[in-house]
């Protein structure tokens, strides 16, 4: 079983209005749609497309909440958020003009709920109990009121149960993480020169900055470079560029996450980490030329247009 983790999950509501978005004014929405949000939830969604089922794991609360995990279980997704008493599951606003794109969308993103430790520690054995051919994804940022090394103790509770991990995570919280060995770490190409702090322009280096990761624990390392597609290391210590298919992206959200869903999905279905990385780039791909997470037969068409 694979399991995803978004330790602030979110429940998104999306509104185009008539006019333009202007402070001070009352305006009217002429579509509206509420979404579940965080990224991985979307990773658990892509995977669903693509004929996987999986757990999302979390912290819900109040009734956003109970609408998140309806949304989410409406996906064909299991859910194992932990319920916690105080505050709500966030509700993000993405405001705009019908018609404009996705880069002019004004966000506000709300407050998440107050989680314990004995909320933390609950969560935690739910990951201690995976054992060989589970998958947990980690992906995205840790919220404040959680501790920072929420990642590192998931991977301690793991340790010699046999389960892979994957994660897509930014630099300060992927550092503290890689001597763990993760099966895979999805950095893109701001995170990994942040990562190193420095730049990366040709594909020499950026290689080497994937050999580095490697180096320092992660057995896979797919770097992600938006429209160019993707540098792949393989833990045989292969280099594979990826270059991504054309077209006109409109809207990038969710991209990544496809991408770590893609990889994952063809990986259990061939155990042919080059025919992985290839998927993985077809749905990032169909995501970002989609209108939210794309359907399996877009990322189909995607790879169809790839080498093989
Ligand atoms: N403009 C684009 N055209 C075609 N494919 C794209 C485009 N942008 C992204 N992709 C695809 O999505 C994948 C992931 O994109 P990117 O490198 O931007 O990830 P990311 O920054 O981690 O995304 P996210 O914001 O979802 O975390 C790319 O490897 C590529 O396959
Ligand atoms: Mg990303």
């Amino acid at each position: 079983m694979i399991f995803t983790v978004t330790t602030s999950p979110s429940l998104d509501l999306l509104m185009e209005t008539a006019g333009p978005v202007q402070t001070g004014k009352t305006l009217r929405a002429v579509h509206e749609e509420l979404r579940p949000g965080g990224k991985g939830i979307n990773i658990s969604i892509m995977l669903k497309h693509l004929g996987i089922t999986s757990t999302a794991l979390g912290f819900v609360a109040g009734f956003s909440g109970d609408e998140l995990m309806r949304l989410t279980m409406a996906e064909g997704i299991q859910t194992g958020f932990i319920r916690v008493r105080r505050g709500r599951t966030r509700i993000n606003l993405r405001l705009k003009e019908q018609g404009a794109g996705p880069l002019e969308a004004t966000r506000v993103n709300g407050l998440g709920p107050s989680v314990s430790p004995d909320d933390i520690n609950y969560l935690v054995r739910k990951v201690s109990a995976l054992s060989a051919g589970d998958y947990l994804v980690l992906a995205g940022t840790v919220p404040p009121s959680l501790p920072q090394d929420i990642y590192s103790t998931f991977f301690k509770a793991l340790q010699d149960k046999g389960a892979q991990v994957i994660v897509d995570a930014p630099p300060e919280l992927l550092h503290a993480v890689l001597n763990y060995r993760p099966f895979l770490v999805k950095p893109n190409l701001e995170e990994l020169k942040s990562f190193l702090n420095q730049d990366l322009s040709t594909t020499e280096e950026i290689s080497a900055a994937a050999h580095r990761l490697q180096q320092e624990g992660a057995q896979n390392v797919l770097v992600s470079m938006g429209s160019f597609g993707a540098l792949f290391l393989d833990s045989a210590g292969h280099t594979h560029v990826i270059r991504a298919p054309g077209g006109i992206a409109i809207d990038k959200i969710g991209a990544g996450d496809s991408m770590v869903a893609g990889f994952i999905a063809e990986y259990i279905k061939t155990g042919d980490l080059k025919q992985a990385a290839l998927l993985a780039v077809a749905a990032g791909s169909a995501t970002a030329l989609a209108r939210g997470i794309a359907s399996a037969q877009a990322v189909d068409e995607m790879r169809s247009q790839m080498e093989n």
